[in-house]
């Protein structure tokens, strides 16, 4: 069976069809999101801390994110499979090329994804020039924690908030085919969603994106620690694991989830 294809993606997008993903990082996880219905899997660099118990996501190296790519691609057989490109990975585009084959042709993603702004606008252009499909990140970059000072909503301030909407213009031009949008203001969410043409996936970024994505291990409530405000325990709603995914895609689908509460 064929995997769920960007033009579909593009397609949900256009029609306001929201978009439900969630990460995933072994086989069985990655079956489970599939059999509740998920559109998209991201095997996000998260999983240094919630897989590897690593204080943040810098220590992830590309061989673990082609090992649990591989993992995630044999467990599932519709959803599209995103693949996150570890700290210092893309550096520059060379190395950011090198990187991306290996997850897409020995992980098997459909598309990877990289965070930051300006800065990586001429590596988003180099990749998807090579035919490599490319989700951006803005808004809170977790690779990027140390000169962030900790994991703080961005785009507060109004001059943040026009650099931010600017840099999401520049990387969609440069030919990003989807942006992950973090902690970030619903109403700015909003208002870039509104000006991009491609799908905007908010974590903490309000109701209004395209489509929503959280951390497994957060909406599970397994994750030690205050759980993100903008995540929510699904579990403990439903009491079981395929029971609490399949609420997920349900509520994103529905646009109940995130709800107010969620959001800043
Ligand atoms: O690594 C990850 O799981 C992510 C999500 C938080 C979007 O990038």
């Amino acid at each position: 069976m064929s995997r769920l294809s960007l033009t579909t993606l593009r397609k949900m997008t256009a029609a306001q069809e929201k978009i439900a993903v969630l990460t995933a990082y072994d086989a069985s996880f990655s079956h489970a999101l599939e059999e509740a219905g998920i559109d998209v899997i991201l095997v996000g660099d998260s999983l240094g801390m919630v897989v590897q118990g690593q204080e943040s996501t810098v220590p992830v190296t590309v061989d673990d994110m082609v090992y649990h790519t591989a993992n995630v691609v044999r467990g599932s057989e519709k959803a599209f499979v995103i693949a996150d490109m570890p700290f210092m990975s893309y550096a520059n585009a060379e190395q950011a090329i090198r990187n991306a084959a290996r997850l897409m042709a020995e992980g098997g993603a459909q598309m990877i994804k990289l965070e930051g702004g300006a800065v990586i606008a001429d590596t988003v252009a180099q990749l998807s020039a090579r035919g490599i499909p490319v989700c951006a990140h803005l808004g809170l970059l977790p690779q990027s924690v140390h000169r962030l000072g900790g994991y703080i909503v961005q785009g507060r301030e109004a001059q943040a908030a026009e650099e931010l909407i600017a840099d999401a213009i520049n990387l969609q031009q440069a030919g990003a085919d989807m942006l992950v949008l973090e902690c970030v203001p619903a109403e700015l969410a909003a208002r870039v969603t509104k000006e991009l043409t491609i799908p905007v996936i908010g974590i903490g970024a309000g109701k209004d994106c395209d489509g929503q994505v959280l951390v497994l291990y957060d909406m599970l409530g397994l994750t030690p620690g205050r759980r993100p405000r903008f995540s929510h325990d699904f579990l403990a709603d439903t009491g079981a694991i395929q029971a609490a995914i399949t609420k997920y895609v349900q509520d994103v689908k529905a646009g109940t989830f995130p709800g107010p509460e969620q959001q800043f």
